[in-house]
């Protein structure tokens, strides 16, 4: 038995998904608060599979970790579990405090105590696996080098500044008190089942939708883009062969400037679902008002986990986004139970007010 925490998000219901779909897996455990980005839906495909033990819960529960520990004893735990869009966390840092600081020390200290109790083999073998983000190394130039796992942290968000305390929580955890954690700190994911408030599938939605394509300030900020499959692999990896007390950052080295995202999605929609004037989607794309505090680049060096652990992401960004494109076209009703009022709440507070 493995315990994942936000496990009907975005990367969380993939890295499910792909766990389960091995025959001969562990079961998984799976803690969710079901917040605005939990979706069940996702998880419909293992509705009567019996290796997938699903609970509405907080990570900030303390009875509830520990009884679910103490219950189902699980070899390791793998944390998702976060508030992890940026926007929200500008208008409203108070969820992001709670979940990512509070309810990583949480979940920290009901492992701690359920792994005192462990015995040899089982004890050495247990692991804390927290998913973090490149975000925490800050902003680079265009001539800085990438992200290496000794950069200082320099975090520029509140989401950002959430993730790094949890982060040095997780690591505190493993000096002080000897609990074998690893960290991965992953660049910018797309892909399947993506909530439609982050770049790639609100492009995809609203273009379809014939609405604007919304871009921040110039469009020329950099991400590291990492197909989510590639990314869930990379855990597995990390899981069965990191060594304790690391962090391992996780990367596609494919380095994209904004508006050439929204350019490249436009192009393949005008491909697989032309416009009915003719005319390229790119007509749709609107410059808004920058995010406070943008940060300008991000690059990952994962150069560590390549040479440690063999892992090499699989997909390049053209392949990874023209599936991605295509998900989104073959797959409208999970589109369609996602956009919820409080979704639309959302957009009319980012984008019109
Ligand atoms: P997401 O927002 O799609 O999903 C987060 C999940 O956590 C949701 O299902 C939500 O219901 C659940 N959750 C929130 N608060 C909770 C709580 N208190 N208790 C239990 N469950 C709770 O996020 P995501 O994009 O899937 O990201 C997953 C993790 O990966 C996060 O820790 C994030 O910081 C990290 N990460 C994300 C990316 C990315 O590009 N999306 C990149 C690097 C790292
Ligand atoms: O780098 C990893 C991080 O990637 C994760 O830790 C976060 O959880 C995840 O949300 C993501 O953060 P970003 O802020 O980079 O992702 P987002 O999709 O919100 O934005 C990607 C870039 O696109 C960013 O530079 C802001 C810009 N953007 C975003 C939106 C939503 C726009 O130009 N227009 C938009 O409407």
């Amino acid at each position: 038995m493995i315990l994942v925490t936000g496990g009907a998000g975005f990367i969380g219901a993939n890295f499910v998904l792909d766990w389960l779909a091995n025959p001969d897996a562990d079961r998984i455990l799976n803690i969710d608060k079901l917040t605005y980005a939990g979706n069940l839906a996702t998880l419909a495909p293992l509705e009567s599979d019996s290796r997938h033990i699903f609970v509405h819960g907080d990570i900030g529960d303390q009875d509830l970790v520990r009884r679910l520990l103490q219950e189902y004893k699980p070899r390791a735990i793998i944390n998702f579990a976060a508030e992890s869009h940026v926007d929200r966390s500008i208008y409203g840092p108070a969820e992001f405090i709670q979940t990512n600081i509070v309810g990583t020390f949480n979940l920290l200290e009901c492992a701690r105590q359920y792994w005192s109790t462990l015995q040899d083999l089982e004890k050495e073998q247990f692991r804390f696996h927290h998913v973090s983000t490149d975000e925490v190394y800050g902003s680079l130039s265009a001539s800085d080098r990438a992200f290496r796992e000794t950069n200082p942290y320099e975090p520029n968000s509140p989401y950002s500044a959430s993730k790094a305390a949890s982060d040095h929580l997780v690591r505190a955890w493993f000096h002080t008190y000897g609990l074998p954690v690893v960290i991965t700190n992953c660049s910018n994911n797309y892909g399947p089942y993506h909530f439609p408030e982050k770049l790639i599938p609100l492009v995809i939605l609203n273009a379809l939708d014939g609405k604007p394509l919304p871009v921040y300030g110039d469009g020329q900020q950099i991400r590291d883009w990492l197909y989510v499959g590639d990314h869930c692999f990379a855990i597995r990896e990390v899981l069965a062969n990191g060594r304790p007390g690391e962090t391992y950052n996780i990367g596609g080295w494919n380095e994209k400037a904004n508006l050439e995202v929204v350019n490249t999605i436009c192009k393949i929609l005008d491909e697989l679902k032309p416009r009915a004037d003719q005319k390229s989607y790119a007509e749709q794309i609107t410059f808004v008002k920058d995010r406070p505090g943008h940060d300008r680049r991000y690059a990952i060096d994962a150069s560590k986990i390549e040479k440690e652990l063999g892992w090499r992401p699989a997909e390049t960004f053209d392949t990874g986004i023209r599936k991605t494109v295509q998900w989104y076209l073959d797959n409208p009703a999970w589109v369609q139970g996602v956009v919820t009022g409080s979704y639309r709440d959302w957009l009319e507070k980012q984008y019109f007010n």
